[in-house]
């Protein structure tokens, strides 16, 4: 699925059933997470138009994902509790080395982006098959079809912007470095865990 090379456990959402809470509150901070990176991103590449037009419509979407999860949060009677420190993205992002030209870097965040994003759908949809509460199994089908999406337009950047070859060549290596990251995971009731 979405290129991804290894399958998340589906006993995984046994641990997250037992923790929703913790998986909500995780959650919230990933939605944060990917409306700051759309920020960063229309900041620091402001000469690469069609991004910057795409980006600001992401913002929308990333901050409404997190109001949706926060409200969930709070029908619940949770308050939001600190954000959790996510390996996952801590690992993949020392992938590539740092520096090279601009486009280089830009590159590297849209693939960084593309592979967040395919695994967060991954993850979704097997909350959506996989819970028990139906009402929060739907919640995760809807938001697995809109971070396909993302998926798709980051990797779609990726190859615009940057040498088709090169890119695919990237991408492919990104992808069975992820596969090694994940063989440790699976293991908490964390969106990347
Ligand atoms: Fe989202
Ligand atoms: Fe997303």
């Amino acid at each position: 699925m979405l290129g991804l090379q290894l399958p998340t456990d589906p006993r995984w959402v046994n641990i997250v059933e037992k923790n929703i809470e913790e998986i909500l509150t995780d959650h919230a901070y990933c939605e944060q997470k990917a409306a700051s990176t759309a920020i960063s991103l229309i900041v620091s590449f402001p000469e690469y138009t069609e991004l910057v037009q795409e980006m600001v419509a992401l913002v929308k979407e990333e901050i409404s994902h997190f109001k949706m999860v926060h409200d969930r949060i709070l029908e619940r009677g949770w308050v939001m509790g600190r954000d959790r420190k996510d390996e996952y993205v801590i690992q993949i992002t020392q992938f590539f080395p740092k520096g090279g030209s601009r486009t280089t870097q830009l590159v590297h965040r849209l693939l960084y982006a593309a592979l967040i994003e395919a695994r967060s759908c991954e993850r979704f949809r097997l909350l959506s098959e996989e819970l028990e509460d139906k009402e929060l199994a739907e919640f995760y089908r809807k938001l697995m079809v809109s971070e396909a999406n993302h998926y798709t337009m980051f990797l779609r950047f990726a190859r615009q912007y940057g040498d088709r070859t090169e890119v695919d060549a990237k991408w492919k290596e990104l992808l069975e470095f992820e596969a090694q990251v994940m063989k440790d995971l699976g293991k908490k009731e964390t969106i990347h865990g």
